[in-house]
């Protein structure tokens, strides 16, 4: 998504203080409004998320049959059968549209076509097209990117060993598996998160887990019933807040109603090996999803925030942190000595290449920053001055971004930073709000 919104961020200032909510969680989002359009009867989903990737998930559901409408913070959908869309399905921005999709749309009795917008156009769809192909799609793409042309029909189960950690792939293949003649086992390099196999099993699908192996039971898809659905704030919009709290003095910030799926949470795992103080209140389960109050403050009176220090993050760190990498360079551009990011090459094919347009935002604003092939070097303790710098388009490099221009010590400017309405529509509000105390 792009746009010529230019936000003007205030540099240093007071605390960040108060209690938020945030929106409801965009991969239980898309996954709820999937398999609510798969199941027989209805289904209610409370908290739907509100950005514009859910909602080319749903516009492309409605334009495959299904019934979707809000009213009151509700959201019902129905869907008496799956039909031949009138025309191609425009994911938009989102990747977890894109591939989802694709695996459903391998099993059913007609032709579709999937495409998207100039970002995610770029992105890599091999990775699904290998495993539907094995269970028997026919799919081509451009070079293996979009538009995607699905002759879909009955699939038969396959045991597939991933070679990317991903857990798009893994619920493309999860969901043709419904359709499939008998069992699917998937077998993940490093365990990703684990939402498609909750709301399946919250549907009445027959589905197992075991280490790295996920099971899904054949012809699935008969299984599942409409229920209701409840879903959690986002963690990955939550972690922005929580960064803009660790990055300025004498924070208190209460994110209320957060998922902590622990597939999730390697970002609060990473911050706090930082130094950082997180903690966690109230747990409730919605769904099968743990969900929790998180809650950042100096609990010493009379102090700014907590020195943090730089850390080395990599290995089976990246999955559960994946999307909070951005935040937490930003992060690390206020903790004392270096950061290293490493083995998150996959950060150069979301939905912008996050390791160079972080390297370059961050710089601009006057970190001292490396890039790596793949990761990044962060000098930490190199006051920032603030400047302008450009989103490349993508809502969490934009976030990330107006969180390190909180702590510089002039004023910056985040350019095309309207991609915000990808994830969290009202980011920018909710951190003045912080930052009046409000
Ligand atoms: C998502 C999985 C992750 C993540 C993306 C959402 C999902 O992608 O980065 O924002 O909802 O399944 P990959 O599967 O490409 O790692």
């Amino acid at each position: 998504m792009s746009g010529k919104t230019t936000i003007t961020i205030a540099g240093k200032g007071g605390p960040v203080r108060g209690t938020v909510t945030v929106p409801g969680d965009k991969s239980i989002s898309h996954r709820a409004l999937m398999i609510g359009s798969l199941a027989r009867g209805r289904t209610e989903i409370t908290g739907l998320a509100d950005g514009a990737d859910v909602a080319s998930t749903a516009a492309a559901l409605r334009a495959l049959g299904a019934t979707i409408e809000t009213s009151a913070g509700k959201t019902s959908v129905r869907c008496e059968k799956l039909i031949r869309p009138p025309g191609a399905i425009d994911a938009g921005n989102s990747g977890t549209t894109a591939r989802l999709l694709a695996g459903v749309l391998s099993a059913q009795p007609f032709e579709s076509i999937i495409t998207g917008d100039r970002y995610l156009k770029k992105r890599p769809m091999e990775r699904v097209i290998t495993p539907l192909s094995l269970m028997g799609a026919s799919i081509s793409s451009e070079g293996g990117r979009l538009p995607l042309r699905i002759k879909g029909g009955k699939l038969s189960a396959i045991r597939y060993r991933m070679p990317v950690a991903s857990a798009q792939v893994k619920s493309a293949i999860a969901l043709a598996a419904l359709f499939a003649d008998g069992d699917t086992t998937i077998v993940e390099p490093a365990k990703t998160r684990d939402h498609t196999e909750i709301m399946l099993k919250h549907f009445g699908a027959r589905i197992t887990t075991a280490g790295a192996e996920v099971t899904v039971g054949g012809e699935g898809a008969e299984h599942l019933r409409g229920t209701e659905v409840e879903i959690p704030g986002d963690i990955s919009s939550a972690i922005f807040l929580v960064a803009a709290a660790l990055i300025n003095p004498y924070p208190f910030i209460r994110v209320r109603n957060v998922g902590v799926n622990p597939t999730r949470t390697g970002a609060i795992d990473i911050l706090r090996k930082m130094g950082a103080d997180i903690r966690l209140f109230d747990q409730r389960n919605w769904g099968g999803e743990p969900v929790e109050d998180i809650v950042v403050a100096n609990i010493q009176q009379g102090q700014i925030s907590k020195q943090l220090n730089g850390i080395e993050i990599g290995g089976s760190e990246v999955p559960a942190a994946i999307d909070e990498l951005p935040a937490i360079a930003a992060v690390a551009c206020f903790a004392r000595g270096t950061t290293v990011i490493s083995g998150a090459g996959e950060l150069r094919v979301k939905e912008s290449d996050r390791i160079s347009a972080m390297t370059e935002g961050l710089r601009n604003l006057g970190a001292k920053v490396e890039e790596t092939p793949d990761g990044m070097r962060i000098e930490g303790g190199v006051p920032l001055r603030g400047g302008t710098v450009n989103s490349a388009g993508d809502h969490r490099v934009a976030m990330a971004l107006a969180v390190a221009a909180t702590g510089a010590e002039g004023e910056s400017r985040i350019e095309d930073a309207d991609c915000v309405a990808i994830s969290f529509p009202e980011f920018f509000q909710t951190l003045e709000n912080l930052r009046g105390g409000k």
